[in-house]
């Protein structure tokens, strides 16, 4: 694709290519935005480097894509900003947020289209990496009667598995943990291609499948998204922004930087119903 009034650099052949020539914290032109649209589309995460945005600039680009989503039960840290995520790790963490490979709150019945990641404070050492990894391609390298199998399932996507254990008993009773069943395939609603909608993060069962049946063709599946040809690697420096398609990629949080400190904030942009519409080839 020619882009005219952004360059875009690709990282990987398979996912993830950096975008120069924005200023996010600017109202992006039509032409500006439609390219960084097509880069999203075409490379499914893109990478920004020495952004400077308020929560206001950071919330006017995520809204130039959508209305902006709010976590259904992370806690809200600024109390006129709702659709701020917080992510932040210290010497008292014991864990971070997206550890395990996951596609944004897909226990939500209209899971988000899309995340943008600010961090403005990254670990040192090169720590603090997140991966990516291309859904598509994990639907496409499978056989063609697995695809066919996988084709009719659906599959529970429950926010307990996510966030209860990790959520202060205090807190749990006024939480919400919603949860939603989606196709395991799921096609996209811009680019129309196939990808594999299961996550370790979130997934719990494929209820057209007995318990063990279920759990083993998930397990299969999950380690396939683990293959490393399907995946890019971000390193952070500070003021670097990320913006990953939930609908065809998951992502996965290294946290190899304890005691130290990552901090950041991520709008979220809303999205519409996973729905499965065969292809013709598969
Ligand atoms: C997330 O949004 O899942 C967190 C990603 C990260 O901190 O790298």
């Amino acid at each position: 694709m020619a882009y005219q009034s952004i360059e875009v650099r690709k990282i990987t052949p398979t996912i993830g290519a950096e975008i120069h020539g924005v200023d996010l914290s600017q109202p992006l032109g039509n032409q500006q935005f439609q390219e960084v649209h097509d880069a999203l589309m075409d490379n499914l995460v893109i990478f920004f480097r020495d952004q400077k945005m308020s929560i206001d600039q950071h919330k006017d680009f995520g809204r130039r894509f959508g209305p902006l989503h709010v976590h259904p039960n992370a806690p809200i840290t600024f109390k006129e900003h709702p659709e701020i995520l917080v992510i932040k790790a210290d010497e008292t963490s014991r864990h971070v947020a997206g550890e395990e490979w996951h596609s944004d709150v897909s226990c939500d019945p209209e899971p988000p289209m899309g995340s943008i990641l600010y961090l403005t404070e990254v670990p040192p050492d090169g720590a603090g990496d997140t991966i990516f990894a291309n859904m598509y391609r994990a639907y496409e390298t499978l056989s063609d009667p697995m695809k066919k199998m996988l084709q009719g399932l659906t599959a529970l996507h429950d926010s307990t598995k996510a966030h209860y254990y990790r959520a202060k008993a205090t807190d749990r009773d006024e939480m919400q943990f919603p949860n939603a069943e989606h196709p395991i395939v799921r096609t996209h609603p811009v680019t129309g291609r196939q990808g594999l909608y299961v996550s370790r993060g979130f997934t719990l069962r494929i209820p057209q499948l007995k318990k063990h049946e279920s759990d083993a063709l998930l397990e299969m599946l999950y380690r396939h998204v683990e293959t490393p040809e399907f995946h890019c690697r971000f390193k952070w420096q500070p003021n670097s922004v990320a913006f990953w398609d939930n609908r065809c990629t998951q992502h996965h949080a290294m946290f190899d930087y304890f005691p130290h400190r990552r901090y950041g904030h991520r709008v979220t942009v809303c999205g519409d119903k996973p729905f499965h519409r065969p292809s013709q080839t598969a």
